[in-house]
């Protein structure tokens, strides 16, 4: 007889749970499961050489400057000064919950290709355990499982729709990860040779007088794409690296990725030296920035909802599959699927507790059950 519940298969040993993606989300879920005697038989599997997604500290933009002159503050996820401390925070979140998780949870270098789900799939170690879902990677390799958290950023949702669900994903779904918008935030930090701003200058603030309407085209965006600047945070001087960070959002933003840090660099120098009315400024010795639109596993920075969708969406996103059982064998976490939070760390956490709590709540009822489900 086809069983569908973990436990009904694997009394006794908890059913099996991947996690795809070792952003906050997917970590968050493994640090919760972990804390559960029913789940011992976890994976997280996480597509990049590294944990912590989207919170990324400078380290991980590469050797592009000299000395890593960066402290931690200046993470990948702050927006504006007053958020320093708490990209702090962020990067000591991700370490404590990598700490806490036993060792192997996490699998590197790991890209989940297809989730095959709403079959009947066995591991040769274990013939007589059948799984609904089966995920398999871009190395080839296989796993099966009964329940599958799936973390990863909306931006990838959006362009692998058609291949990374089989079956693919009920009409509404999809809709609604079609819908929910998804945007691109890059910072580009600047290092000096010496601060050319006052010492007590926190912000160095662009005001463009001769806006014309930003045009589309990339002839266009060629010329323009560095107005879109909001500005410089002067960072706290480090050692002796004087650092500017500039934001930068939209279209424009992207359109920096396809540049060359040469030609990023002179286009800033030259805002700059424009700024300050000095024709002389020196350009900075270095630059370095981030990447999310190109990043082949976030394609962007953070969920919007946009023109024509709502927080329904952001609902639908988050509904467990199949969408008429109570098995959830495919589960849904990560900033884009929290209805309040979304596009924050915080709402990223919340989601991965969620469906944590949602596996756990279903063990707990099964357990309760006077006979396993057969
Ligand atoms: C520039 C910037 C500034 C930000 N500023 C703030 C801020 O000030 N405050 C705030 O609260 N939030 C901020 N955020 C948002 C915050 O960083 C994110 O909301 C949060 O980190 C998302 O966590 P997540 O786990 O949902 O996704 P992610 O961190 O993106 O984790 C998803 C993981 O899935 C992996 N993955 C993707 N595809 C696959 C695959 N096929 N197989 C296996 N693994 C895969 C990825 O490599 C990644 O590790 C900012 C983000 C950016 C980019
Ligand atoms: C799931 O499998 C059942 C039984 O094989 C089938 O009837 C149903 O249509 C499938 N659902 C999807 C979404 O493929």
């Amino acid at each position: 007889m086809e069983s569908s519940g973990g436990r009904a298969e694997a009394p006794g040993r908890g059913p099996r749970v991947l996690v795809v993606g070792g952003g906050i989300a997917g970590l968050g879920a493994a640090q919760r499961l972990c804390g559960h005697p029913a789940f011992r038989r976890l994976r997280v599997l996480e597509a990049t050489s590294r944990a912590g997604g989207r919170i990324c500290s400078e380290r991980s933009f590469g050797n592009g400057l000299s000395r890593n002159p960066f402290p931690d503050p200046l993470s990948g996820t702050q927006r504006v000064s007053p958020e320093l401390c708490r990209s702090w925070g962020y990067q000591g979140l991700t370490n404590r919950i990598m700490a806490s998780l036993p060792e192997d949870v996490v699998v590197f270098n790991k890209p989940v290709k297809t989730i095959h789900w709403n079959g009947s799939f066995r591991e040769a170690s274990s013939p007589g355990e059948t799984c609904p879902v089966l995920v398999e990677c871009e190395d080839g390799g296989c796993f099966p499982a009964h329940h599958v958290i799936v973390t990863v950023p909306l931006g990838f949702l959006k362009e692998r729709l058609d291949t990374f669900f089989e079956p693919p994903l009920p009409t509404q779904k999809a809709e609604a990860i079609r819908k929910i918008g998804f945007g691109t935030n890059n910072k580009i930090f600047l290092e000096f040779e010496e601060p050319f701003w006052e010492p007590d200058c926190q912000f160095i603030q662009v005001v463009w007088e001769d806006t014309s309407p930003l045009q589309d085209g990339a002839s266009e965006l060629q010329h323009v794409w560095f107005k879109k600047l909001i500005g410089f945070l002067v960072l706290p001087s480090f050692e002796s690296a004087h650092v500017l960070c500039g934001f930068i959002a939209g279209l424009e933003s992207e359109f920096m990725e396809t540049l060359s840090d040469e030609e990023v660099l002179l286009s800033l120098t030259q805002v700059l030296r424009r700024v300050t009315g000095n024709a002389e400024l020196p350009a900075p010795r270095s630059v370095l920035r981030s990447r999310w639109h190109s990043a082949p596993y976030t394609r962007g920075s953070y969920s919007y909802v946009a023109v024509g969708s709502s927080g329904d969406d952001v609902d639908l996103l988050a509904q467990p599959l199949p969408a008429d059982g109570a098995e959830a064998q495919v589960l849904f976490a990560g900033e884009a699927t929290h209805r309040a939070f979304y596009s924050t760390t915080h709402g990223a956490l919340l989601s991965g507790w969620r469906e944590a709590d949602r596996l756990i709540a279903l063990w707990d009822t099964q357990a309760q059950l006077p006979e396993p489900r057969l």
